[in-house]
């Protein structure tokens, strides 16, 4: 995975509802192979402000890297959110936008196992994606829950339609319209899981949709392997700054604090052994001190570590701690469970162990 940014062409922006507009890239030859991602992962996008310069923004892919569909990702307005809208408002093909290349682990690990796949809202777009690749190049039998406000609010209503006519031994999309059924209950949600209890569930929509799915899902003894939650947050921060110039400020920030508190600040122990694997390639470090968060010593060892925020907001920068223990300075996106499993956020973590095991490859 790569950590620069790249500008990228529109080809086209399609209108899916009045609400959510999908924007196709083209990739220039500086870009080619940067781009490469797997269902379920998101872009960063660089919007630009008049106030801030721009502004971060993530939003999941909607198209499939197995089918000839350019890079796309779509896009709902939300309420007084000043990106979604100037996207939908502004951005025409032709247009440039500043990207960083595909992260996230929203992803399955195997397109040949049975999927439950909850979608609210917008969430459905990497549902989409998941769902088209697993159709084109998995085995295993598809099962859609897409909540919607309305009729009009679904968003790609003939690309489902269409898939389910062409695939009727693999896919059952179940439409929830909250103007005639009410919103989802859990005991409802719990009720349809009940039948699929074997297949891997991915689930991605509101706050409190997710809270229900995830609920019903526990309850009915759905296995911490087999659910999946996006847990997407707004970024805070401008990944798009220059890394060199962020690290140095940041490095000075350290060393002032360091001059008024300089034994409070992480572990005291001497040089970490670091192990690290990402995309098939294994590095080994032992001069980690432990203090320095691990996505900057990463960094500066020329590990193209993921990253988005830098904040802990986003979990673009997230490993899995296969040996040792890391700890985290702020965390806005990991829940217990994830915790209990190993994943932590490499932008925020020190180490709590004199030798560490980790790998970016979820
Ligand atoms: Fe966003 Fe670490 S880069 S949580």
């Amino acid at each position: 995975m790569d950590t620069e940014s790249y500008v990228l062409p529109v080809r086209e922006v399609i209108r899916e509802t009045a609400d959510a507009c999908s924007i196709a890239f083209d990739l220039t030859d500086e870009a080619a192979g940067k781009f490469d991602y797997k269902p379920g992962q998101f872009l960063t996008l660089a919007v630009p402000s008049e106030q801030t310069g721009l502004v971060a923004r993530c939003y999941s892919l909607s198209s499939s890297p197995v089918s000839d569909q350019p890079l796309t990702v779509t896009v709902k307005r939300t309420v007084d959110g000043y990106a979604s809208n100037w996207l939908c408002d502004n951005l025409k093909a032709g247009d440039t936008l500043r990207v960083l290349p595909p992260s996230g682990i929203f992803t399955p690990a195997s397109l040949d196992v049975d999927l439950l796949l909850f979608a609210g809202g917008s969430g459905v777009t990497p549902i989409i994606s998941i769902a088209r690749t697993a159709l084109a190049n998995g085995t295993g039998k598809i099962v859609v829950f897409y909540a919607n406000r309305d009729q009009d609010s679904v968003i790609f209503a003939e690309e489902w339609a269409r898939l389910s006519a062409e695939n009727p031994d693999r896919l059952i999309v179940v439409h929830w319209l909250e103007s005639v059924q009410g919103l989802p209950t859990q005991d409802q949600l719990k009720a349809f899981a009940a039948t699929f209890s074997t297949y891997t569930s991915f689930c991605c929509g509101p706050a409190p949709f997710m809270k229900a799915v995830s609920t019903a899902l526990r309850e009915l003894e759905f296995p911490r392997e087999r659910r999946h939650q996006e847990k997407f947050v707004s970024l805070g921060g401008n990944p798009f700054g220059d890394v060199e110039e962020i690290r140095a400020a940041e490095a000075d920030l350290a060393a002032a604090d360091d001059a008024d508190e300089p034994a409070d600040d992480g572990p005291s122990f001497g040089p970490v052994k670091v192990e690290v694997e990402l995309d098939g390639e294994d590095w080994t470090f032992e001069d980690w001190d432990g203090k320095k968060l691990l996505l900057d010593f990463l960094e500066e060892k020329g590990v193209p570590a993921p990253f988005s925020c830098r904040e802990g907001n986003c979990s673009a920068c997230a490993c899995v701690v296969l040996e040792g223990d890391l700890s985290m300075k702020h965390n806005e996106v990991l829940d217990k469970a994830d915790l209990d499993d190993g994943i932590r956020l490499t932008c925020q973590a020190q180490a709590q162990s004199e030798t560490l095991k980790i790998s970016f490859n979820g």
